[in-house]
């Protein structure tokens, strides 16, 4: 499987601190079933980059090369998670901090008190600069929690959404797993990701938390969710649209 959103890098934002515990999430991914990260260590503010990229670069090698002095069998992409704000008006150069180099950039907003009209500013302005917007764990934003409309007029915009696997797993608070299966029901969620930060609180355990999703979110649908769209974003491709027979019942066959 394939985690589109982890803050597995060390000594760069609030994850890990040092390379052994980077390596821990690592093999913590691998053991859960997770073959290849994407790491989306936090940009907060856009006049940082050129910092960020310095810092987040080296990072990336020092757990490449660990991962294979370890033979572990993971692969490690370099992302960011952006936070968008008014800053985003006049920032430049965030096509450098897309995931995978590809058009597709992860963004993150503040949780509370956005208005539905800045926030599709915020969305159209990413497409403005010619990137694709993944807004990543919307069921964590509480006007979203209570505008379903909002989250289906984005999708219709072009947006996608990646929603937390232990929000979904109900593992946080009803409000952020109701909107998470209520997206998924919806065909509104596009990727499923652990937006790992460490060993204990949100760690990587994707295999468990896959075991308490609700048994009606099938098969197909978790391999579009964890698998086929991820694939898309790292190789700059179209994401196909979900097909109706994924969302049959797991059971169903
Ligand atoms: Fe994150």
């Amino acid at each position: 499987m394939i985690d589109l959103h982890s803050h597995v890098l060390f000594d760069i934002d609030d994850g890990p601190e040092t390379l052994y515990e980077s390596m821990r999430l690592c093999e913590m991914g691998v053991e859960y079933g997770i073959d290849c990260i994407t790491a989306t260590s936090h940009l907060y503010h856009p006049d940082e980059i050129v910092s960020f990229l310095r810092r987040r670069n080296d990072r990336i090698l020092r757990v490449r090369e660990e991962i294979e002095r370890r033979s572990l069998q993971l692969r490690l992409y370099p992302g960011a998670e952006v936070f968008v704000d008014d800053a985003i008006f006049h920032a430049s150069h965030l096509d450098k901090v897309t995931l995978n180099g590809s058009r597709y950039l992860l963004i993150e907003f503040e949780f509370h008190g956005l208005s539905a009209r800045r926030l599709i500013r915020y969305v159209d302005t990413v497409f403005e600069m010619g990137l694709v917007p993944i807004i990543a764990h919307p069921e964590r934003y509480s006007y979203l929690q209570q505008d379903f409309g909002l989250v289906q007029f984005l999708t219709e915009r072009g947006a996608f959404f990646q929603i937390n696997a232990d929000s979904l797993a109900g593992l946080t608070g009803f409000e952020e797993f109701d909107l998470a299966y209520r997206m998924v029901r919806h065909k509104a969620a596009s990727f499923i990701a652990t937006d790992a930060h460490s060993l204990l609180g949100r760690t990587n355990e994707l295999l468990r938390m896959i075991r308490r999703f609700q048994p009606d979110i099938s098969r197909e649908s978790l391999d579009y969710m964890l698998y086929t769209a991820p694939s898309c974003v790292l190789a700059n491709k179209d994401i196909p649209p979900i097909r109706r027979s994924e969302h049959r019942h797991r059971h169903d066959g």
